[in-house]
């Protein structure tokens, strides 16, 4: 399957399913097609470039949202992805870009987003003295952080005393859930979340 990467930042997922594509679990099943990002100055996007993908950019300030949109839906289209993995990708998806990928476009939350959507959910669990967090991957649809759940792991909170040590502990959790999510998702074994309309099957 060909993965096209978005992201808009520091792209430490984005790493993680290099890795994967390169040498771990995605090896074989995954290949990566581009890595993109909004912001053309992301760090990420240096970072995949190093690693050898390929990349692209188109800049989203002061952009309309559809019309951006388009455009990048333009550029992705033409690495002909099978899956888009949002990996820190800091912009809410319009319509017309959720239809021309509707059922193949990913991403990963730090929380469980029945209980929290949208940005700083460590910050959020760390405040509220959570004793876990769930880490999720699910579909996206035309809502924020809304679409039906793929997999998701806990990941113990406890004992994590700064809000540096509960991002530590989650980001590991979601290196290893995003890649091996994806691993499930291509070879069509059953997903893993009721809501995504298969069995219940343990991701890891
Ligand atoms: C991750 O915490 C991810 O769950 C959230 O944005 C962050 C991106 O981090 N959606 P990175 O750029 O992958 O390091």
């Amino acid at each position: 399957a060909r993965l096209a990467i978005l992201l808009s930042g520091r792209g430490s997922n984005m790493v993680a399913l290099v890795n994967a594509v390169q040498t771990g679990v995605l090896q074989g099943l995954a290949e990566v097609a581009v890595v993109f990002s909004n912001k053309p100055d992301a760090p990420g996007l240096a970072t995949a470039a190093a690693m050898g993908c390929p990349t692209a950019s188109l800049n989203s300030q002061g952009r309309k949202r559809a019309e951006f949109d388009a455009e990048v839906v333009e550029v992705l289209q033409a690495y002909q992805p099978d899956y888009v993995v949002l990996a820190g990708y800091m912009r809410i998806l319009s319509p017309t870009f959720i239809r021309a990928f509707v059922g193949r476009i990913l991403n990963i939350h730090p929380a469980d987003t029945h209980q929290h959507q949208g940005l700083h959910a460590y910050e959020w669990a760390f405040e509220n003295q959570l004793p876990e967090t769930k880490i999720t991957v699910h579909l996206v649809d035309e809502g924020l952080d809304t679409g039906p759940i793929l997999a998701q792991q806990p990941v113990s909170l406890r004992g994590a005393d700064t809000l540096a040590e509960v991002e530590r502990r989650g980001l590991a959790v979601e290196h290893f859930l995003y890649a091996h999510t994806l691993a499930q998702l291509i070879q069509e074994k059953p997903l893993t979340h009721p809501e995504a309309g298969a069995s219940v099957a343990p991701v890891a």
